[in-house]
């Protein structure tokens, strides 16, 4: 193997970088619309002066439009499913973290594509869960935290739709 070590050059198409270190990206919630600001010159610069390599910054600027590209191309080479999440749940602003908060972008993705979609974020209720798939705004309605208040959700949302669904025969008489 060649004489390559942590401190070799390397080169990625046009760009060259003297080192192989690499700053990962930090989410620290500081992009306005996506655009670096006065933090980021000072945080990142200073690791760029301490000799990094490459300086990754986090995904801010990426956009719905961006996710309905990638999502055709990925679509194009046999993926079937794409689970529309932005993030966003360990955000404290309640206002923009609302039931269903996310399910445009599944459906935006859905439209453009044709892919399967996922929709995921705030979804904890039967009938609005019920309305993402019979509307045809996603393919899935992906859960999590509800699981964990409710390991029954699908059984409780059965119920409450109407749904005839197998119970296993142990729990029969509390549905
Ligand atoms: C305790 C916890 C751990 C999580 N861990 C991961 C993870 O490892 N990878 C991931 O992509 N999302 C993770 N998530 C995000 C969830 O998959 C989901 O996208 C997010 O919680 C929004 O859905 P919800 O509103 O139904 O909770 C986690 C969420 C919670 C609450």
């Amino acid at each position: 193997m060649a004489n390559i070590n942590l401190f070799s050059p390397l080169r990625i198409r046009g760009m060259a970088l003297k080192n192989r270190i690499v700053v990962s990206p930090m989410k620290q919630f500081s992009a306005v619309n996506g655009k670096v600001g006065h933090w980021h010159i000072v945080h990142l610069g200073s690791r760029a002066v301490g000799g990094a390599g490459l300086i990754m910054e986090d995904e801010r600027a990426w956009k719905i439009e961006d996710s309905i590209v990638l999502a055709g191309i990925l679509k194009q080479i046999g993926v079937d499913l794409i689970t529309a999440s932005a993030g966003g749940f360990v955000i404290l602003d309640k206002a923009r973290v609302y039931p269903s908060y996310q399910v445009r972008f599944a459906e935006k993705i859905k439209a453009e594509t044709g892919i399967l979609s996922g929709a995921v974020g705030a979804i904890t209720e039967a009938a609005q869960a019920d309305e993402i798939i019979a509307s045809g705004k996603a393919d899935l309605a992906i859960v999590a935290r509800e699981f964990l208040r409710d390991p029954y959700f699908p059984m409780h949302a059965a119920k409450i739709l109407g749904a005839n669904v197998e119970i296993p025969f142990q729990y029969k008489r509390a549905f």
